[in-house]
């Protein structure tokens, strides 16, 4: 059987690092895509069947590019991991159009600029694609006026995918992460942003890498073959809980 091939986006650290480790363990070959190269040389350095590709998942040229590198070296494509991401917290009066367009440029037009090129490849292989959203996308909250408009855009754009894409038999589905001590996380999260994070949670912590890496993998693999259009929260329960849980906790 011929080994499966991922495209990671943002993979030259945190959750998309994870997921392709993961994937390696699972046989399959991966594309590493992101813009930070020393990053992305550094990642890649230990790992064996992969291809890094460094380019911006928001620039309409460079994705063509990451889809014909990939398929030059693999020949094929199974999964789309719609990995990258950048956050940036700020109230809606200091949110300028520069800040708001920078936020939308990677998380909402790079996964739809990749999903679309990619399309034809996974209507070869009857692939699939995961995007990664967050618990941002689902519950509002301050300073996210940008990142979580942007996320929530992503849940919707995942939904219009599985709805047009099943008749060529592509899946399309949503990890939605609770906060990971991620960079991108730490740099947008204060003292106060994480003893709250503890205290909404019911599992009361941070998840890790690798438990989001399982979730991504799972809905990528041929076990999650009869699912389309879900939004998964790997949240520790933080998105199905309401007001008041730190008070009625026991402890
Ligand atoms: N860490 C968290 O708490 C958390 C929570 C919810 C959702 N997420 C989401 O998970 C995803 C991964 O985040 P992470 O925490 O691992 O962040 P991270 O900053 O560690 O990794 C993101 C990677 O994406 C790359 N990247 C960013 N913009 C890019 C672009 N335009 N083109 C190519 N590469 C680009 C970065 O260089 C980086 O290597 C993001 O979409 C993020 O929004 C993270």
């Amino acid at each position: 059987m011929t080994q499966k091939v991922a495209l990671v986006t943002g993979a030259a650290r945190g959750i998309g690092l994870a997921t392709t480790r993961l994937f390696l363990k699972s046989g399959w070959r991966v594309a590493l895509v992101d813009w930070d190269g020393a990053e992305l040389t550094s990642a890649s350095a230990d790992l064996e069947q992969v291809l890094p590709i460094e380019c911006d998942v928001s620039s309409p040229s460079d994705v063509e590019d990451i889809l014909s590198k990939t398929l030059s070296a693999f020949g094929q494509v199974d999964a789309l991991i719609n990995n990258a991401g950048v956050a940036d917290f700020g109230p809606i009066e200091e949110t300028d159009f520069e800040r708001w367009r920078r936020v939308m440029a990677t998380n909402l037009d790079g996964v739809f600029l990749m999903s679309q090129a990619a399309t034809p490849a996974l209507k070869e292989t009857k692939g699939n694609i995961v995007n990664i959203a967050s618990i941002s996308g689902l519950r509002a909250s301050t300073l996210r006026v940008a990142y979580g408009t942007s996320k929530a855009a992503v849940i919707q754009l995942t939904k219009q995918q599985a709805a047009e894409l099943g008749e060529y038999g592509i899946r399309a589905n949503c990890v939605c992460p609770g906060p990971v001590r991620t960079k991108l996380a730490m740099a947008v999260h204060s003292q106060d942003i994480i003893d709250a994070y503890h205290d909404a949670i019911p599992l009361n912590r941070y998840g890790s890498e690798e438990e989001i890496a399982e979730a991504i993998c799972f809905l990528a693999s041929d076990k999650a073959s009869y699912i389309t259009g879900q939004i998964l929260a790997a949240d520790g329960g933080f998105d199905s809980t309401g007001v008041g849980l730190p008070a009625l906790r026991k402890s």
